[in-house]
């Protein structure tokens, strides 16, 4: 059965607690798994698109991950980038949750 989608398990959901994130690999992608207070998780790309920085070494504020080198935002609900000097958006990634499993939909 194939819905289209490409689910990689990046993390057990033990590795993620509420208000923290994780660094992750798909290949050659670099992804960051966010689990917010709210319990929803969600992903984006994890190096920051205005300069090379990981965001998982940044700052997660609420729905809202800080870049540690400029200090851009974006939502990681969307990977909208919210502030200078963002001036593009992150790709984001859909994430479901299967029993201890984070399975996030990587496109192939
Ligand atoms: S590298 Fe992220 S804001 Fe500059």
């Amino acid at each position: 059965m194939t819905d289209g989608a490409n689910w990689v398990r990046l993390a057990g959901v033990k590795q993620v607690g509420k208000g923290e994130m994780f660094a992750a690999s798909a290949g050659k992608r670099k992804i960051a798994i966010y689990h917010l207070e709210d319990d929803s998780w969600h992903a984006t790309d994890n190096v920051c698109t205005h300069a090379f920085a990981l965001l998982t070494e940044g700052f997660l504020e609420g729905d809202e991950i800080e870049c540690p080198l400029h200090a851009g935002r974006f939502s990681v609900r969307s990977g909208k980038g919210l502030c200078a000097p963002i001036d593009a958006d992150l790709n984001s990634y859909a994430v479901r949750i299967d029993g201890a499993d984070v399975l996030v939909n990587i496109p192939g």
